[in-house]
């Protein structure tokens, strides 16, 4: 599990500030409000207005998006309930 995924959940990470991106300067918390909805790595990149350079944290923020997409959608069906 990468460094994104050891911290519990993005609300850990909202706590926790850490860089994720250390070749941009991104903080998990950056990366997680960017996250929402995004689609791929890519796009969460895009939305920060920067480019991946080594790609060491591609996967940490892959890992990112899917927590969120994870707490979305817990939010979405306790919302429904
Ligand atoms: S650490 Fe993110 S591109 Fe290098």
């Amino acid at each position: 599990m990468g460094r994104a995924g050891s911290v519990a959940g993005v609300d850990g990470m909202r706590r926790n500030q850490m860089y994720v991106c250390i070749c941009n300067a991104l903080k998990d918390r950056q990366l997680a409000a960017a996250s929402h909805g995004a689609r791929n790595v890519a796009e969460v990149f895009r939305r920060c207005g920067r480019r991946p350079q080594c790609g060491k944290c591609l996967p940490d923020v892959a890992q990112l998006i899917e927590t969120v997409r994870d707490e979305d959608e817990g939010v979405s069906k306790l919302a429904a309930e």
